[in-house]
Formats: structure tokens, C-alpha cells, sequence
């Protein structure tokens, strides 16, 4: 059977109360209901209670960027995934490398609230890619085995059965240096190939997005791959027009 695809917006931190209103009322009326793609919109915590109220009744799921790794108590400043249930959030990004690379997430952390938004029923994006040294250095498939190697090892390969990769070449985020879709491909099948060592169902199932500088141009091309079921989006995902496109590019 084939994978349904996805699209994810990333909103990052950007957009104000209105301007979301006026973004998520141009998307929710240029998707097309289609039953092979998913479109999925990972905003800023404060604007997810709006999220849910503008979204409820469309075809459009809502998310997080981010999420605690603890389930409650003294961790002043964090939010929690019973937080997020409560405003209906299915989908929760997990080791973005602005999280790691920004704020020092470290491979145990990052599975630690893989493994936390999984226990809640909720959908981890576990985030995986290399720095531009790695890739130069070629140690490339070193990182991502680590990275995915770290998660597999604290929550298991069950809780793969629910859960989306995204592939981001640190080096192709918000530089507008996109990864060809040959070298993208390439990680991509080494992806799966680890994850069917553990089970070649679940490698078979899971959604692997790419990352990194995707735009209304380019989408198609990717999306093509065999491996690409999809994309995660950044700063194309902020203009209505060009993530609409993108979301179209599945087909
Ligand atoms: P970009 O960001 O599309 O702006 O490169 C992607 C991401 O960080 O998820």
C-alpha cells in the first residue's frame, strides 16, 4: 500500500495573533481535501489554543514545535504533552536541530521526549540531519544512525509504528541550499534500511519528510523519490500561496 504523505509547516518563531488568523484563513481555504496527503501546521505554543479553534473543523491538523521531556512539575518556562492533548495537538516536533543546535538538546534528550510525546498517544516528527562538516567529513549516515540510534534504544522500535522522521540537513535549513533530491533520496533509503533491520514493516510504514530550504518549486521533485513521503516546511509554510503549492506537490 502506498504511504499517505505529509506536509508539515513549520512556523518556528515567527507571525502574531493576526497574522496567523489571516495564514491559517488562506490555508484552510486553498487545501484541497485529498485523502493521499495530510497537512499538518506546528505553531507557536501560545497560538495553539487558536490553532485548534480555527482548525477543528477542517482537514488541517495542528502540532507543536516542541515539547517538555518531563511530565510535570518544577521546570519553570516548560510545557508539557498532557498540555498539548489538551488543546488538541496531534503531532509534536521533536529534536529540531534549532533545538539542538541552538539550545544543546542532546541525543538522550531529544529521545527522552520522543519517547514522552509517544507514551501520550501523540505523533513524534523525530528530526534527524548533519552539520555541513559532517557531511563534508562524510560522516553523514555516523550522525544520523546516532541520532536515530538514541531514540530506538530509549522508547524501542514499537513506538516507530507511530511515528513520522523528518530528514534535515542542517546545512539546507533556512540557507536556501536544498539537498538535491539524489543526495536526499540517499539518506532517506538509509533511513528505512536501519529502521528494517529492527522491522521491515514498520520501515516499510513510517512517513520519512525532508527538510531544508523546500519551496513551491522544488517540492515536486523531491516529493518523487521514492523514500520522500513528504516534507517539513519552514519558511515557505509563513506565504499561503507557496505552501498550498507545496502541499499539491504529492501528486
Ligand atoms: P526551511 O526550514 O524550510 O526554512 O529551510 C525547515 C525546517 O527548519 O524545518
Amino acid at each position: 500500500m502506498p504511504r499517505q504523505s505529509l506536509v508539515a509547516a513549520n512556523w518556528k518563531m515567527n507571525g502574531d495573533l493576526a497574522g496567523i488568523r489571516e495564514l491559517v484563513g488562506e490555508i484552510s481555504t486553498g487545501v484541497e481535501p485529498d485523502a493521499s496527503t495530510e497537512v499538518l501546521i506546528c505553531a507557536p505554543y501560545v497560538y495553539l489554543p487558536e490553532m485548534q479553534r480555527l482548525l477543528v473543523d477542517t482537514p488541517i491538523k495542528w502540532g507543536a514545535q516542541n515539547v517538555s521531556e518531563f511530565e510535570k512539575g518544577a521546570y519553570t518556562g516548560e510545557i508539557s504533552v498532557s498540555m498539548l492533548k489538551d488543546f488538541g495537538c496531534e503531532f509534536v516536533i521533536v529534536g529540531h536541530s534549532e533545538r539542538r543546535h541552538v539550545f544543546g538538546e542532546s541525543d538522550q534528550q531529544v529521545a527522552a521526549k520522543f519517547n514522552v510525546v509517544n507514551k501520550a498517544g501523540l505523533t513524534p516528527i523525530l528530526c534527524l540531519g548533519e552539520l555541513l562538516e559532517e557531511r563534508q567529513g562524510g560522516t553523514t549516515e555516523e550522525v544520523i544512525s546516532r541520532q536515530l540510534n538514541e531514540a530506538l534504544n530509549c522508547a524501542g522500535i514499537e513506538s516507530f509504528e507511530n511515528a513520522v522522521i523528518a530528514y534535515e540537513p542542517v546545512w539546507a535549513i533556512g540557507t536556501g541550499h536544498t539537498a538535491t533530491p539524489e543526495q536526499a533520496e540517499e539518506v532517506h533509503a538509509f533511513i528505512r534500511l536501519q529502521l528494517a533491520r529492527h522491522s521491515d514493516e514498520i520501515a516499510d510504514r513510517i512517513k520519512i519528510l525532508y527538510g531544508g530550504s523546500v519551496k513551491a518549486d522544488n517540492a515536486a521533485e523531491l516529493f518523487s523519490r521514492a523514500d520522500i513521503d513528504g516534507g517539513l516546511i519552514g519558511g515557505a509554510s509563513l506565504v499561503a500561496s507557496d505552501f498550498l503549492t507545496i502541499c499539491q506537490s504529492t501528486r
